[in-house]
């Protein structure tokens, strides 16, 4: 735009007022050297636009970068028809397009902070379907820290700067809180392995985490996690290669993914699905709706169901990349949500800290805006860009009325089938939670440089933590794997004896099979 080709076309600059402006080196001022009148319209406007510029960044998730494209479908799930599963419109024709919005991000830092470090990234879909917009927020490692929403706020203040030091990410605080929290085991197999340095965004998996629902045309039900399988190949760093590339380049993922695309390399993702019967199925030793937990390929196939491409970055970073607001309550008819602990406490918080963040209008930008027919008694607030649509009496701002207005829209014809659910009302863990073996399956299943990786990365950051925390880390790598202990127990220099007599937390309830393994550790 600014090119010194079409430097003929350069337009007059005016004030938001539409007002001209003449002169915008020099303020309005008394003689050439007096001082500056107060009514100086133009440098006021100026100014305190400027002062406002930054909104707050995100709480979480601060640095990121977001590209646009479509979604097409296969039509299918595997071989089978969608609609047995799911009426979900944008899923049921092979070659159907939605346009999508793709943010990905780093967690713990800031928003300018560096992307070549070691953290789980986001992975957030916004898809712009004809029955309004879905989200699909989630990350690229498949699982999750915690299985309940209420110790989010814990967790992500343990990963962030010191209150009183502002030193960032001190693996003493990590580590603290970790490792009073036996769930994270499995996730920190993956962040501190290749899988928590991923080469590029381009390049990464990505997964909706949490269990949702699909519903078919009858109102029948299936639990569903989400997959997506980059084109391009996964790629990995390791642990040694962080810091040679922060030295380069702090926004090296970003560049990586905006360079691909303007060079028309469009990065594609298969989507694919793994289905369960809608139930809490007590044939496993594990829950359905724990976040932390994998569901097994073998049991549970990944089904395809359609492809992703990025091809275009947006045309103002803070519009369309600050401003975008995600959120796991935004979902389409056919996609409803589990009763995944985490899930229900996610979709709270997401449009709680946008109506915050960006505003109470937030759904009037037009990268929020869903693009399809927007009506609501919705009014006012700050910032209102329009009012949505109103009927056909704009008076009539309320809903029932006999004179006019906005009315119900016609329920559809299939059967609603809410579950039938019974229990106390109280707190309590759930009771298959099995915080060991996967961790331990993900360590054994991984290549040898992987296992090297993991332990380096682990011992490294474990060395920086006081010696109760170093030991209760490392009594629960022994839970996960022998090899595992002894590895991280050389790399900080503590044995097993030195943690062998440690009892189980106290906020733990081992498995006869954990029993097992706590007699015989090492
Ligand atoms: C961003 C809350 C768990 C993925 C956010 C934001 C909040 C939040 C407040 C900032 C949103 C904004 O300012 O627009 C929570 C809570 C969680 C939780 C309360 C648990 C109870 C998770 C999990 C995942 C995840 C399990 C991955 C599956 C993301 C992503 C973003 C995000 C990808 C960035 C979205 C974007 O790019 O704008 N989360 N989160 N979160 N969260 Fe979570």
């Amino acid at each position: 735009m600014g090119s010194a080709a079409d430097m003929s076309e350069r337009k007059d600059l005016t004030t938001r007022q539409g007002h001209p402006v003449y002169d915008n080196q020099n303020l309005r001022t008394v003689g050439p050297r007096g001082p500056a009148t107060l009514e100086n319209y133009h440098f006021l406007e100026k100014m305190s636009h400027f002062d406002r510029e930054r909104i707050p960044e995100r709480v979480v998730h601060a640095r990121g970068a977001t590209a646009f494209g479509h979604f097409e479908a296969t039509g299918k799930v595997g071989d089978e028809p969608i609609a047995k599963y799911t009426r979900a419109k944008l899923f049921q024709e092979a070659g159907k397009r939605t346009d999508v919005a793709l943010r990905f991000s780093t967690v713990a830092g800031g928003r300018d902070s560096s992307e070549a470090v070691r953290d789980p990234r986001g992975f957030a879909l916004k898809f712009y379907t004809e029955d309004g917009n879905w989200d699909l927020v989630g990350n690229n490692l498949g699982v999750f820290f915690i299985r309940d929403a209420i110790k989010f706020p814990d967790f992500i203040h343990s990963q962030k700067p010191d209150p009183v030091t502002f030193e960032r990410q001190v693996p003493n605080r990590v580590f603290d809180f970790i490792s009073q929290s036996p769930e994270a085991m499995h996730m920190v197999m993956l962040v501190f392995s290749p899988r928590g340095t991923p080469a590029s965004y381009r390049t990464m998996q990505g997964f909706g985490v949490n269990t949702y629902k699909w519903v078919n045309a009858a109102g029948e039900t299936v639990l569903v996690k989400y997959h997506w399988h980059p084109k391009q190949g996964v790629k990995s760093w390791a642990g040694s290669d962080l810091a040679t590339v922060q030295g380069q380049e702090l926004g090296v993922h970003t560049k990586d993914l905006y360079d691909a695309i303007l060079a028309g390399d469009h990065p594609e993702w298969d989507l694919y699905v793994q289905i369960m019967e809608d139930h809490d199925h007590p044939e496993l030793d594990w829950d359905p709706l724990d976040d932390t937990k994998t569901w097994p390929e073998n049991d549970f196939p990944l089904r395809h169901v359609g492809t992703m491409q990025l091809n275009r970055i947006p045309g103002n970073f803070f519009a369309e990349s600050e401003q975008i607001a995600f959120g796991t309550g935004v979902l389409v008819d056919g996609l409803d949500f589990s009763d995944d602990k985490m899930l229900v406490g996610r979709t709270f918080s997401y449009s709680d800290t946008q109506r915050y963040r960006v505003g109470t209008n937030y759904l009037q930008l037009p990268v929020n805006a869903p693009q399809t027919r927007v009506a609501t008694n919705l009014r006012d607030g700050e910032m209102a860009y329009y009012v949505d649509e109103a009927g056909d009496n704009p008076s009539v701002n309320y809903e029932p009325s006999v004179t006019g207005g906005l009315e119900e829209a016609e329920k559809p014809s299939h059967v609603e089938q809410g579950p039938m659910i019974e229990g106390r009302i109280g707190r309590g863990r759930i009771p298959r939670t099995n915080d060991y073996k996967q961790a331990g399956e993900r360590f054994q299943l991984s290549e040898q440089w992987e296992k090297d990786d993991l332990v380096a990365n682990l011992s490294d950051a474990l060395n920086q933590c006081d010696r109760h925390i170093q030991e209760r880390m490392l009594w629960h790598l022994y839970m996960v794997d022998d090899e595992l202990g002894a590895r991280v127990g050389e790399g900080i220099g503590i044995g097993l004896d030195e943690v062998k007599s440690l009892e189980p937390l106290a906020t733990q309830t081992l498995n006869d099979e954990e029993r097992e393994r706590l007699a015989n550790l090492g």
